[in-house]
């Protein structure tokens, strides 16, 4: 994992806007044509109407037009090591192959490396 990887999403991480959980999240991920777009959470007063560093980032890359993910790096400002919510790992089954690294992090540069299938073994996924 590159080190630009990990600070564009320690950068995403000073972006958040959480004045409700004060839990500060940033997210970058990498493309297959070596660009990297960020991510970070973004909270609302009608508290369900927030968006999470994880889909911030997945969808900045897809409304530039790149879907071939290749790496994600999340970063918290907690002391534990998060995992991405369920909203997000299924957001992420839709364009995720089971090879794609997902490095976790927590403030202190403590990490955790996972797939996909690690997090979410069975995505629901439409059948007409
Ligand atoms: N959050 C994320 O951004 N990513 C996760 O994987 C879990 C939670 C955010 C949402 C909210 O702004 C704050 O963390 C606390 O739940």
């Amino acid at each position: 994992m590159s080190q630009q990887l990990f600070e564009r999403a320690k950068y995403a991480m000073s972006l958040s806007y959480s004045p409700y959980s004060k839990f500060k999240v940033g997210c970058a991920v990498i493309l297959k044509s070596g660009n990297i777009y960020i991510g970070t959470n973004i909270e609302n007063s009608s508290y369900a109407a927030t968006n999470c560093a994880e889909r911030s980032a997945i969808f900045n890359a897809i409304c530039a037009d790149e879907r071939e993910f290749v790496e994600m790096v999340v970063i918290s400002s907690g002391e534990g090591i998060i995992k991405p919510c369920g909203i997000c790992l299924q957001v992420m089954s839709e364009f995720f192959d089971e090879n794609i690294k997902i490095h976790l992090y927590n403030a202190t540069g403590k990490y955790h490396t996972f797939t996909l299938p690690d997090l979410l073994p069975i995505p629901f996924k439409f059948k007409i």
